[in-house]
């Protein structure tokens, strides 16, 4: 894309109209979605988190929204500012800096810099940059990370780790699972990937799309935006679209494929899928916590200890995201490799 560019080298040519490639079919654009403006996604202050009282607001946004926002979530709010600047200062370096991450130039898969999502395989490419960096440890993983973020980066991963265990612990236990053994660790939440995504300024943002509908595979996300908005996500997966409007400090969270089917379909990872913007730049910043790539993903016997039937056959982690990072975005079809 534009000889390494990116996208964002592309806006930043002052382009009058949006490139062919970038046009999206009619029935994935904005155009096409109905928004209600009256409906927003769940917001739980969790400050009182071990009142159950926010448990239970917890187990049902992720049984009825799949989606919902955190206030006072405990990570420290200029931990989170610094994560916006290192993503700002990523992107703001030379071309040829971030070429090095690249799917040609780097030999490292743990850290990718790239457009769109899996370009070659698309109808049709999606309005933005992103850099992609896996993380089990570390040591393990984070020696090639770009150093104009790395720390920042780094010390979000510590500083969401308490948060990641409250709120996995809370959503385990609305599944009448005790607690997280050492077999449920790794396939719960055995490793990480974190995006930075830079979704520049469009000249025709009605023709495309930011981020084409899908779901996470992730156990859930853990998402950082802006103050610019644009992620929307599917109501009762049905016509009808919500906005998640940005609110100041917040995270968003939302259940990925992973804990849809360990638990056996009871909490919902929903589509969602983001707008292009004509005349601003955005970023967010998801952080995937994901089963480790050696976990065997199926519904917990104690979901099933009713006599309910499984809806989803054993698969591994790693044939599980293999499969969704082969294809285009396509909605909610990356489950279907589980039944
Ligand atoms: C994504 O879900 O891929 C990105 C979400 C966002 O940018 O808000
Ligand atoms: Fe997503």
């Amino acid at each position: 894309i534009h000889k390494g560019h990116g996208v964002k080298g592309l806006s930043e040519k002052g382009l009058k109209s949006l490139p062919k490639q970038f046009h999206q079919p009619l029935e994935e654009r904005f155009s096409e979605k109905r928004i209600l403006d009256h409906v927003s996604i769940p917001l739980i202050d969790m400050s009182k988190w071990e009142s159950p009282e926010v448990a239970k607001s917890i187990c049902d946004a992720a049984e009825n929204w799949g989606f919902f926002q955190i206030v006072n979530h405990g990570v420290p709010l200029e931990v989170l500012e610094r994560v916006k600047e290192a993503t700002h200062r990523f992107f703001a370096l030379p071309a040829e800096e971030k070429r090095k991450y690249s799917k040609e130039n780097s030999p490292i898969n743990n850290v990718r810099y790239g457009s769109s999502f899996v370009p070659h395989v698309e109808r049709a490419l999606e309005w933005k940059d992103f850099l992609s960096l896996f993380y089990v440890s570390e040591e393990e993983t984070s020696a090639f990370w770009p150093p104009v973020c790395k720390d920042e980066m780094l010390e979000y991963m510590r500083s969401s780790e308490v948060l990641i265990k409250r709120l996995m612990d809370v959503l385990v236990k609305g599944l009448n699972v005790k607690r997280i053994d050492e077999i449920r660790e790794p396939m719960l939440l055995g490793s990480r990937r974190v995006n930075l995504n830079y979704y520049p300024m469009c000249p025709n943002p009605e023709l495309t799309v930011g981020v084409g509908r899908h779901s996470d595979i992730s156990t859930f996300t853990i998402l950082l935006q802006d103050d610019i908005g644009g992620l929307h996500v599917r109501k009762d997966n049905g016509t009808d679209w919500i906005h998640v409007a940005p609110i100041s400090g917040s995270l968003i969270i939302n259940i990925g494929d992973a804990l849809q089917i360990m638990s056996n379909g009871r909490y919902k990872s929903i589509e969602h899928c983001v707008i292009a913007n004509g005349s601003q730049n955005r970023i967010s910043v998801p952080l995937f916590v994901n089963p480790k790539p050696e976990a065997i993903l199926c519904p917990f016997p104690e979901v099933l200890a009713n006599g309910e039937k499984p809806l989803y056959k054993p698969v591994l982690c790693a044939d599980y995201s293999r499969h969704f990072y082969t294809k285009a975005h396509d909605g909610k079809k990356t489950i279907d490799f589980a039944k």
